[in-house]
């Protein structure tokens, strides 16, 4: 794991001394939180589920930059679902940017992602934030994929149409093996820039089974897909359905749905 030795930067603006310091202090993970939701609220994280997360994956480096004992930027790297690719995280308050301070937050990361294995680091922008995209193509980044967010509003549903000869039941702990073999069948059939095969059970299961609810479609005795719903804003009041489709042999399971991308997650 990386050793980070607190890291001065210099001079700031106002006259302060800034500081790259991994996350370790209540303080600074809710800070932490703080900056990635003031920039990314449409994936909001929480101090708990963060620690949750750097508890059961430790090689998850979290970085927190202080400048004048206020935190202004937060880095994260680690692994992603896709093989030899690490995921990169860096954020930093509109007010303290163009100082130098997100392509130190950048170099800070990058040896973890290197001592992770990676062979390629990866991060997501905002499509309509020029400037940031603008940063990550003069660091070398290049463009491989774009993700589409979709939002339906919630009202009076009309109960679903029974389908012929497939069963939608609420599912328990007893069927989480049998979930977790659609979750292998459709993973690598999702339209990703490479391959992402499913990850492990545990990584798996705490993410994908965190949220209230999970569905399953039945043919006959046969778990042909599933939907979990997971929370991702309490306050909104939001949630998220995931979706997977798989059937089981014969035939082969053509194709797979989801509605948000697995780098989200294990970025947060
Ligand atoms: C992308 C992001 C992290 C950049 O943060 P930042 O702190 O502004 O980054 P830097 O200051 O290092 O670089 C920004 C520009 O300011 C320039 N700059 C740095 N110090 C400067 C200074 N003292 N005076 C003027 N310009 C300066 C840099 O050269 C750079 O320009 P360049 O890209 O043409 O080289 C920030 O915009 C952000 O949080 N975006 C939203 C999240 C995101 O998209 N993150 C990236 C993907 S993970």
């Amino acid at each position: 794991m990386t050793r980070l030795p607190a890291k001065t930067l210099g001079a700031a603006a106002g006259g302060g001394l800034m500081e790259i310091r991994r996350a370790e202090s209540d303080g600074d993970f809710t800070a932490y939180v703080e900056v990635w939701n003031a920039i990314t609220p449409s994936e909001p994280i929480t101090v708990a589920e963060t620690k949750r997360r750097l508890a059961r994956q430790p090689w998850r480096l979290y970085l927190v930059v202080e400048e004048d004992g206020r935190i202004v930027g937060s880095g994260f790297a680690g692994r992603s679902d896709s093989a030899e690719r690490a995921f990169l995280a860096v954020r930093v308050l509109i007010e303290w940017r163009r100082r130098g301070i997100g392509t130190a937050l950048f170099e800070a990361c990058r040896p973890h992602a290197v001592e992770l294995g990676a062979a390629t680091i990866s991060g997501r922008i905002a499509e309509h934030d020029a400037d940031s995209l603008r940063w990550a193509a003069t660091r070398g980044f290049v463009e491989v994929g774009r993700d589409v967010e979709l939002v339906r509003e919630l009202g009076d549903e009309a109960p679903a149409a029974p389908l012929d000869g497939i069963e939608i039941k609420d599912l328990t702990a007893a069927d989480h093996d049998a979930i977790y073999a659609v979750a292998v069948e459709c993973w690598p059939d999702m339209a990703t820039p490479e391959p992402m095969p499913a990850p492990p059970y545990d990584d798996w299961a705490q993410e994908e089974l965190r949220g209230p609810v999970v569905f399953g479609a039945f043919d006959g005795e046969h778990l042909v897909g599933y939907a979990a719903l997971v929370h991702t804003s309490r306050e909104a009041g939001c949630a998220r359905a995931r979706v997977h489709r798989g059937r089981p042999q014969p035939p082969r399971p053509r194709d797979c749905d989801r509605t948000e991308a697995d780098a989200a997650h294990l970025g947060r």
